[in-house]
């Protein structure tokens, strides 16, 4: 079965408290089922982290070397200054899908950028909690292509 890993970063547990408007009032845990649900139905195997502490997500890249398939990542507002996650991405050469609830490029302009898309197979951006779903989508027809 192939392995999928999601990586929800800083702030994204507050989820369903943080910004409803924005975000949505989905909590991370919520999501999380959506998530495994259609994993499952798509015949993948799933692992979920959160951290807030961009070392730690950068060590869950790490770890994922060799033994997960496609990672799903929604970086928090990493996304917009880590260079350590984006060399991560490039060190383990495992295919990302970037993901985000909102649609960054309709926020404010420090949202615009982002210091992941250009290691990452591509992004999704501005669906809510579908957002996620659709990377899973995108993992499925990856992992399609390879085999
Ligand atoms: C986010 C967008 C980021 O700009 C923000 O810092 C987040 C969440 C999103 O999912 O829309 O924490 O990645």
């Amino acid at each position: 079965m192939p392995n999928i890993l999601v990586i929800h970063g800083p702030n994204l547990n507050m989820l369903g408290i943080r910004e409803p408007g924005i975000y949505g009032s989905e909590t991370l845990e919520v999501i999380n089922e959506q998530i495994h649900r259609h994993a499952t139905s798509k015949g993948l195997s799933l692992q979920i982290i959160q951290s807030n502490h961009e070392g730690e997500i950068v060590e869950a890249i790490q770890k994922a070397y060799n033994t997960v398939d496609v990672i799903i990542l929604n970086a928090g507002a990493y996304t917009h200054t880590s260079l350590a996650i984006r060399d991560a991405i490039s060190a383990v050469k495992i295919p990302v899908i970037e993901v985000h609830l909102s649609n960054i490029y309709s926020r404010e302009e420090f949202r615009h950028k982002s210091m992941i898309s250009p290691v990452a197979v591509g992004q999704i951006s501005g669906f809510g909690s579908y957002s996620y779903i659709l990377g899973i989508e995108a993992a499925a027809e990856l992992i399609r292509r390879k085999t």
